[in-house]
């Protein structure tokens, strides 16, 4: 029967890591994929992951089903990291949480669950947004439309055509929105604009959904948790899906979370049996192990505070970066055209080349990014920049 399938291109993202790895040029440098690197090109298991693991080894006594919610301690630390521990809504017990296998896994239960409550539900998301969200969501039953979001101009956002966009959204559509760090452009709604939509949710009666996978990477925890926290006071149904690969380095432990926020109490509990048993007809119940660690770290006072040192480090550590950038394009070009670089916030940044550019710099140079022209920053170090500039400057 699969002799019917066709064969398929690499996957826009994950093919660049394959292609990467192939490379025996010794210059390679790879800002594809967005995982964080440190200064040697490394991602790093946290420290504070590896001390959880230690105190997770030593008191696991079975290995029998998690439930389908997962790791309670996961749960409830999720929710308080996500929404802030005195978040009115959280008190009121309007919100419900479930561990999920990665973000993507808790993009696609919300989509599932979304498609049984409305079937073929418009969904828009911003221009551009994320590759993956189109198949998570489309695949589900879902219409994809979108919204406009990046000035490929000013490399910043198209504020007034957003929320312009926004105030046409028919009542009971869904609106995806990036929490923070946004993939694959970098620009972030300000705390007005996040008021706006907000605003416009009530007002025209459309659900927003937040993806919120870089938690903590972009100005800090509190900080990029701004927008979602807005929207949980706010509105009366938010989805959230978040996720624990970037901001704790689990990558492939596969441990995100699904949160939803409900207006009444009767529905907070049909919502929580739906999503469980939506998760139970795709893959039953969560891998415990990630879930178990995230769990340990915000359960305990030390680790906590362990873990949220590391984080600081790594988004120092990108936006040092970022500003390094600027101003070594600066002084190689003499313009001011890649300042925007340090205005925008987490993993990404387009650097505005053509798709030609792009595939100069990965024939010419080993240098790989997505051919958006999307950069992983943190796949920048100190032995790269300026090979990666230089290069950059070559092909422009
Ligand atoms: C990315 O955008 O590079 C990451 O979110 C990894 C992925 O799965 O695409």
């Amino acid at each position: 029967m699969f002799e019917t399938l066709k064969a398929l291109n690499p996957d826009p993202i994950l093919g660049l890591m394959a292609a990467y790895r192939q490379d025996q040029n010794p210059k390679r440098v790879d800002l594809g994929v967005g995982v964080y690197k440190d200064e040697a090109g490394h991602t790093p298991i946290l420290d504070c992951v590896k001390r959880a693991d230690t105190l997770h080894r030593a008191a696991e006594t079975t290995k029998t089903y998690v439930g389908p919610p997962g790791d309670p301690d996961f749960d409830a630390g999720i929710e308080k990291l996500v929404f802030g521990a005195d978040h009115p809504t959280l008190k009121a017990g309007l919100i419900r949480t479930v561990q999920a296998p990665g973000g993507c896994g808790a993009l696609r239960i919300a989509a599932e669950l979304i498609n049984r409550a409305k079937p073929g539900a418009a969904i828009w998301v911003s221009d551009p947004t994320w590759a993956n969200h189109v198949p998570l969501l489309g695949d589900a039953g879902l219409e994809i439309k979108l919204y406009p979001y990046y000035d490929a101009a000013s490399q910043g956002l198209k504020a007034d055509a957003m929320l312009g966009a926004l105030a046409q959204i028919p009542a009971g559509d869904l609106v995806l929105l990036h929490g923070c760090c946004h993939n694959p452009c970098g620009v972030d709604l300000k705390p007005a604009e996040w008021d706006a939509v907000a605003k416009l949710a009530v007002d025209r009666g459309f659900t927003p959904f937040v993806d919120l996978a870089y938690l903590g990477l972009g100005t800090g925890l509190d900080e990029d948790a701004y927008g979602v926290r807005k929207l949980a006071a706010t509105v009366p149904e938010l989805i959230v899906a978040s996720s624990c690969s970037k901001n704790f380095g689990l990558y492939r432990e596969r441990v995100g979370a699904l949160s939803l926020v409900s207006p009444n109490a009767a529905q907070t509990d049909i919502v929580f049996g739906q999503i469980q048993n939506v998760a139970r007809g795709i893959y039953s119940m969560p891998p415990n192990y990630g879930g178990a660690l995230v769990g340990r770290i915000l359960s305990d006072a030390t680790l906590t505070a362990d873990w949220k040192r590391e984080l600081n480090a790594m988004r120092d550590r990108i936006n040092g970066l970022r500003g390094q950038l600027a101003t070594k394009f600066r002084e190689r070009l003499g313009t001011h055209r890649f300042d925007f670089i340090p205005q925008q916030l987490g993993m990404f940044s387009f650097l505005g080349l053509t798709k030609e550019q792009v595939a100069q710099l990965k024939n010419e140079y080993s240098i790989y990014m997505v051919d958006s022209s999307r950069i992983n920053v943190a796949g920048v170090n100190q032995q790269n920049i300026d090979y990666f500039c230089d290069a950059v400057c070559q092909v422009l």
